[in-house]
């Protein structure tokens, strides 16, 4: 069974819904791995994803966090617009990916899709080891979310997790200094949206606000970024737009009935394996109030 990419067919009575927490991890769990997931040997650190300002705590005598000023030059471009797909097109794409490589996304996509990554192709800037695919094929009704969070962020943060990170009280930190003050170039992103009844939220402005270099989560983040109101636009529908990794967004809530394929593709220096099977779950939709249902 392959882990990076899933062929199914869509309909609203398969649509997996689960209750809308708010406490979704845009980036992974926050809770402690276990031991037993090191049994393989970890990716080396490459500089785009390296914790520069963690690796400056010391492990034995760990100081306070401390603060920055933190710029977000807020890339948001739209590169591309694309006719508009009709909802069984959307419904009967098939395929959705989770970290595929794109060549191999481009031979098993559905037409659609296909046709998304085409024009994608057109606009890689081509400085990255790796191009990889993400994409769901989701059904919301308003007011549903597709991710477990409408926090503002960030994509590709670099997440740090071991004994540096646990002698400052945390089990994950996002290195949010060593993201926007390195001169490394951040992982470039491609972002598609079938519809806009669900649109992502991006800032459109360079954003500085005063935030500790290291982050357990994006919770106070959020509340900064809410606090300051920037301009911001909602993605028109069948756009296909760059961002990268300083470009704050947030999903939001649906606010009409319908299909939406979203497809991203990522250039970055790290090379993914995926460990295990995460791509079944990845089309879930959030809905405040629902019972029970299939956690992921
Ligand atoms: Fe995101």
């Amino acid at each position: 069974m392959s882990l990076t990419s899933l062929h199914k067919k869509h309909s609203v009575d398969t649509q997996q819904v689960v209750p809308f927490t708010g406490e979704g991890a845009y980036h992974g769990s926050t809770a402690k791995r276990p031991n037993a997931a090191s049994s393989s040997p970890p990716a080396p650190v490459v500089e785009e994803m390296r914790p520069s300002t963690l690796e400056r705590y010391s492990l034995e005598a760990p100081r306070p966090i401390a603060e920055f000023e933190a710029t977000f030059p807020n890339l948001y471009s739209v590169q591309d617009v694309l006719p508009v797909p009709t909802q069984e097109e959307v419904r009967d794409d098939g395929v959705t990916f989770c970290w595929c490589p794109l060549q191999e996304a481009l031979s098993l996509a559905g037409p659609l899709t296909r046709r998304v990554l085409a024009s994608m192709q057109g606009h890689l800037v081509g400085d990255k080891r790796h191009v990889y695919v993400d994409s769901k094929i989701q059904y919301f009704e308003p007011g549903d979310v597709p991710v477990d969070s409408q926090h503002w962020h960030v994509d590709g943060s670099i997440v740090a997790r071991g004994p540096r990170v646990e002698a400052l009280g945390h089990n994950l930190l996002h290195d949010m200094r060593a993201r926007l003050s390195s001169d490394v170039t951040s992982p470039r992103y491609l972002a598609y949206q079938s519809s806009d009844h669900c649109a992502t939220v991006f800032a459109t402005a360079p954003l500085t606000l005063t935030l500790p270099e290291l982050v357990p989560s994006f919770t106070g983040l959020d509340a900064a970024i809410r606090a300051l109101s920037p301009p911001f636009a909602l993605q028109p529908a069948s756009t296909i737009v760059r961002t990268d990794g300083r470009s704050l967004h947030r999903a939001q809530a649906a606010t009409g009935t319908g299909w939406r394929l979203w497809v991203r593709t990522v250039e970055t220096d790290r090379e993914v394996r995926l460990s295990s099977s995460i791509i079944e779950c990845y089309g879930t939709v959030f809905r405040t109030g629902a019972a029970g249902g299939r956690s992921c």
